[in-house]
């Protein structure tokens, strides 16, 4: 974010805590919760969970939702997120920001032209594009090949969860150029697909002024004059059956419609035409696990053989990124996710990592914000299982034949 160093030293220099912009009146709460079923009631009221404890959670949330948890009791700790915890960007100018995205995916363009194609899968409600890579070592016959995809930035704050597909991206360009053997063999087989940014006007939202300002969703300008839906409770499959709010102020607003959004909307055409792709993995920070469906339910993905091959996936991922493992309804109910769709929908093998840290601190800004330091490990941990999803999109259903159970 260079461009942005100068404006955050001015504003360094000139620092006055102010109040957070009238379209997000925001706390940040320690609720009492001892199990799924009530981390669900709270993610029910609307508010965002965003660490999940054995005997409590904590969330970000608008006046109402805390009023709602306070009547059955359950907060323990609240208070208004002023500009105050917040970090400045200029100091995290590794992350990259939108006109950075921009440019650094047209100059791979021209530096891989043979093994890269660079499109904007559509527009954005402020205009801007949402760029898809699609890298591989035989792109003529790619929708003849085994596909993966790859995606981050659905939630503006999480700037981590766009570092990551972009590196993989110039990762598999320059090893392939290189000939690095292991990763020619791969992508000469396979057809890969890198969304880094799903959500770019939230993503210049939370940066702009040179502050954070812990913006969740999208930027939609809604009928009540709040702004913003959670792409992540906006897929069309069991669309609006818990985990997600019907108030147009809550960070978890599921829109007006099952993908009322543009930048839902661009992704479910983009694999809609893109029947190839067999696995999924979509970036989100923070609280290092390893997520699959189902989110909207309870009860595990009902196809024995579906269900081991999410299993017995996240569990191997999980042993090289040390995250932990589980399905996503674990944590708490919420409908309208990514993955939930793209498996129930297409039946792609999905996952949704929350990557690191494991924690936030009081104010929880450090959850989202960890900093530009933690960049490379963050990358480094999760290349092998980005990896194996890229080797086993042929036929993830192999992963099963050294795991069968034993007949008894
Ligand atoms: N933390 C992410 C979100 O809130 C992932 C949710 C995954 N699904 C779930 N049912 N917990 O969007
Ligand atoms: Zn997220």
């Amino acid at each position: 974010m260079k461009a942005r160093i100068a404006a955050a030293a001015l504003t360094l220099l000139c620092f006055i805590p102010q109040a957070r912009t009238q379209d997000s009146n925001l706390y940040w709460m320690k609720i009492r919760a001892n199990d799924k079923f009530q981390r669900s009631v709270v993610a029910d009221t609307g508010v965002s969970i965003e660490a999940v404890r054995e005997d409590f959670v904590t969330a970000t949330g608008t006046l109402e939702e805390k009023e709602a948890l306070e009547k059955l009791g359950w907060v323990e700790v609240s208070f208004t997120i002023g500009a105050e915890m917040m970090a400045f960007p200029g100091q995290d100018a590794a992350y990259h920001d939108y006109p950075e995205l921009t440019q650094k995916v047209q100059d791979l363009q021209k530096t891989y032209p043979q093994i890269l194609k660079v499109t904007s899968i559509g527009k954005t409600n402020e205009n801007r594009d949402i760029w898809a890579l699609r890298i591989s070592g035989n792109l003529a016959q790619a929708d003849n090949l085994p596909a993966v995809i790859y995606m981050g930035g659905h939630h503006a704050r999480e700037h981590l969860s766009v570092e990551l597909p972009l590196f993989y991206a110039e990762y598999f360009l320059s090893e392939y150029t290189k000939g690095n053997p292991r990763i020619v063999n791969l992508l000469n087989g396979r057809d890969v697909h890198i969304i880094p940014a799903v959500n770019p006007d939230g993503l210049e939202y939370d940066i702009s002024g040179g502050r954070y300002k812990l913006w969740r969703k999208n930027r939609a300008r809604n009928s009540d004059g709040t702004f913003g839906v959670d792409l992540n409770r906006n897929y069309g499959y069991q669309w609006g059956t818990g985990g997600s709010s019907s108030n147009p102020g809550s960070d978890t607003f599921k829109g007006p419609k099952p993908f009322s959004e543009p930048e839902t909307q661009a992704i479910k055409a983009y694999v809609e035409a893109h029947q190839n792709i067999s696995t999924l993995l979509s970036f989100h920070t923070f609280s290092e696990l390893v997520l699959y469906p189902w989110g909207h339910k309870y009860n595990g993905i009902d196809n024995n053989r579906d269900f081991q091959v999410h299993k017995v996936m996240a569990e191997k991922m999980s042993e090289w990124n040390g995250y932990q493992p589980m399905q996503s309804s674990a944590l708490y109910q919420a409908s309208g996710d990514t993955t939930d769709w793209s498996y129930g929908e297409h039946g792609i093998v999905s996952f949704t990592f929350e990557l690191d840290p494991t924690n936030s601190g009081w104010g929880g800004s450090d959850g989202f914000y960890p900093g530009a330091g933690v960049i490379p490990a963050v990358q480094q941990k999760n290349l092998e299982p980005v990896l194996y999803l890229l080797q086993y999109a042929d036929n993830p259903y192999r992963v099963l034949e050294f795991n069968i159970n034993p007949i008894p």
